[in-house]
């Protein structure tokens, strides 16, 4: 059905192995931290309630979710089956009643609407093919006032002369700030003001559903 070179849409997605060296540092681990702690100062602090996160890769951010930003309970999905398979390895026992590891997709989410108290993405959106779809799939399972914390990157960042060659990334339909904002906006989501830090290579944020 695929050509030779032709990936699938599934395939498009999925990390490759130079990405997967990145994600799977300690470096990452340390900026995953560094997020959490930013959004719970600019926020506010968490005192339990149940947290989607979309893209969970090996689980260190549902463990981050739990441990440093004090949600009660994670949700975790990914769409492939061998990091679930490894994250719910990895899942440390006193962890293991409330972290859950599904697999699926983040355009088509699994779950009732009004659902989450939290949606999470650390830096999966620009994996995914149909975006604006995924933002659509995250108002729709937040409950009203529910937050979605936002970890984003730019094709300026990803895709540039150095980083273009080495990665795998979907190239079609891409966002920087004012599309991933204005979907935003247009789902529903609002940002919550002064939590946004943004550059020309990516954002950190927090948006509240209406
Ligand atoms: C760049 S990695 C980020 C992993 C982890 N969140 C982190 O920041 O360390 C992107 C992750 O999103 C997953 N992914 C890509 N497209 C997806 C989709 N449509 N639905 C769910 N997960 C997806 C990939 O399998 C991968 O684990």
């Amino acid at each position: 059905m695929f050509g030779k070179t032709a990936r699938s849409p599934k395939e498009q997605m999925l990390m490759n192995w130079p990405e997967r060296v990145w994600i799977y540092s300690p470096v990452r681990v340390a900026f995953l931290r560094l997020h959490a702690r930013r959004w719970k100062r600019l926020v506010g602090p968490i005192t339990g309630g149940h947290a989607l996160e979309i893209g969970c890769g090996l689980g260190k951010g549902a463990q981050i979710l739990i441990r440093r930003m004090g949600f009660g309970r994670v949700t975790a999905l990914d769409l492939e089956k061998t990091l679930i398979v490894l994250a719910r390895r990895k899942l440390p026992r006193d962890l293991s009643h409330r972290i859950s590891f599904f697999l699926g997709d983040a355009q088509d989410l699994p779950f009732p609407a009004a659902l989450f108290d939290a949606v999470v993405n650390y830096g999966i959106i620009h994996h995914v093919l149909d975006w604006r779809r995924c933002i659509s799939e995250i108002s729709r399972v937040l409950k009203p006032g529910g937050i979605f914390y936002f970890e984003e990157i730019y094709p300026a960042l990803y895709a540039n002369l150095i980083l273009g060659p080495l990665l795998r990334h979907p190239t079609e339909d891409r966002f920087h700030g004012p599309e991933f904002l204005a979907t935003l906006e247009a789902n529903g989501l609002g940002l919550v003001e002064g939590v946004r830090t943004t550059s020309r290579f990516g954002i950190v944020g927090a948006a509240r559903k209406k």
